[in-house]
């Protein structure tokens, strides 16, 4: 039985891909976080990583853990040789806040000199950095003071920014604040399955007003330095449409309003109109109206994968699930390919009214044979949204290379590249070319 969407859908059969366009100077680039990439790290996810969950499995798939990862601290010579065989030109990475600032107080100028070193490297190769301050990962002694869960801590990652960014400004002229602030919420302190583990929806409120202040004094600072103009400063913000299993549950609807308004459109609010607002059934409102976000982005960095489908249930321990219809074709992940996602998103975040870089969008594919499509249907949407006016500078695939991916630890295989984990070797997957065709395309 064919399925009624209730959501929009396009009908791929009718549309011709390469009907796409893109303007003159568009960023096309390739995005990675420290963690998962670097190796060696000694923070709140290393920690993590050795434990088990309550039935008594590993709390990372396969038991896996990040180790030395892609020994990409050592290696970033010959990745960036790979970003520019791609034919793209911005590399969006990380700074490892652990390794910058192992102690409270004490910075390791080594470690800085190391991101200088990458950025050097990446100019000589003719490739844009693209800093993001913070990708999920604490520092053990912040992390073990509350985090982001006490407003008075947000000074700490006020002063590690202030400091990375005094380090390489002469190099960065895009920075982000922090990689998607209610993803980091909703996996630590909602569900509880990535550090600190919590499920506590009051704090999770708490935290994720406290990342969207930090943005803002982040943004503060580094704006308020004497050539401030001369650099763009954002956050990156993910956003997962949701829509209901069955159109005609008026609880589907509302459990996906639920998720809406803490998912996404909290941080969009904060950021459109000066307020956030957290709420969810049974927990106090946290609101928090004093701070604005107004005024404090240059440009909005969108992540987005895919959509969530929604099935409510009358179960108070787990009153929704995700599933999807039978007709929709999975990736790796627990998401489908839904290219309508990202042009649906876009037209959300348009609304702040600031520029827009898709910083990051991707597919897990082990068997790399929806690869191909998954990037010619996404660049399709951008595409579109582009052609009905959003004002999209640029978009950074996530990721170069296979990596860990979080609780999935290294089972997710997002890379263009290839990573043999055993020897390091690095190989371009075939899915891949559909990338540096398009980027070929429309690069001059
Ligand atoms: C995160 C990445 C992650 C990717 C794929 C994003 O939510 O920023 O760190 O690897 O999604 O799941």
């Amino acid at each position: 039985m064919q399925v009624r969407h209730p959501e929009t859908r396009w009908d791929w059969n009718k549309i011709e891909v390469d009907t796409i366009d893109f303007p003159p100077g568009f960023q096309w680039g390739v995005a990675t976080s420290s963690h998962q990439v670097e190796g060696n790290c000694n923070n709140n996810w290393s920690r993590w990583e050795g434990g088990f969950k309550a039935d008594g499995n590993p709390r990372i798939h396969n038991g896996d853990r990040s180790t030395i990862a892609c020994d990409h601290w050592n290696r970033y010579e010959e990745d960036i040789a790979l970003i520019k065989a791609l034919g793209v030109g911005v590399y969006r990475f990380s700074v490892e806040w652990s390794k910058i600032e192992p102690e409270a107080g004490n910075f390791d100028d080594s470690a800085i000199q190391h991101y200088r070193d990458v950025c050097l490297a990446l100019k000589a190769a003719g490739i844009t950095p693209v800093v993001t301050l913070h990708h999920f990962t604490n520092p053990l002694w912040f992390e073990d003071m509350g985090a982001f869960e006490n407003e008075e801590n947000i000074r700490y990652f006020v002063r590690f920014s202030q400091r990375v960014f005094d380090s390489l400004k002469d190099h960065v002229a895009i920075w982000c604040t922090i990689n998607e602030p209610a993803v980091y919420t909703s996996q630590g302190y909602f569900n509880g399955v990535w550090p600190p583990g919590k499920q506590n929806p009051q704090l999770a409120g708490e935290v994720m007003k406290n990342l969207l202040v930090a943005h803002t004094r982040v943004y503060e600072a580094l704006k308020s330095s004497a050539d401030g103009k001369n650099y763009q400063v954002g956050i990156v913000k993910n956003v997962f449409p949701f829509d209901p299993y069955n159109r005609w549950n008026p609880l589907d609807w509302f459990v996906c309003s639920i998720l809406d308004g803490v998912f996404n459109q909290g941080a969009l609010d904060y950021f459109q109109t000066g307020k956030f607002s957290f709420s969810m059934p049974g927990m106090d409102k946290v609101k928090y109206i004093n701070k604005s976000g107004l005024g404090t982005l240059d440009f909005i960095g969108l992540n987005n994968y895919s959509h969530q489908r929604v099935k409510s249930r009358l179960n108070s321990k787990e009153f929704f699930r995700f599933e999807f219809y039978p007709d929709e074709e999975m990736t790796d992940m627990f998401y489908p390919i839904y290219p309508e996602a990202i042009y649906r998103s876009i037209k959300r975040v348009k609304d702040i009214d600031v520029p827009i870089i898709i910083t990051e969008n991707g597919i897990a594919d082990k068997k790399d044979d929806r690869r191909r499509r998954y990037i010619e249907r996404y660049l399709y949407a951008v595409s579109k949204a582009i052609k009905e006016g959003a004002d999209i500078r640029g978009y950074y695939y996530w990721s170069l290379m296979d990596n860990f991916e979080w609780s999935e630890g290294y089972e997710m295989k997002f890379g263009l590249y290839e990573v043999d984990f055993t020897t390091q070797v690095r190989t371009l997957r075939e899915g891949s070319k559909q990338y540096m065709d398009i980027v070929a395309r429309f690069s001059q």
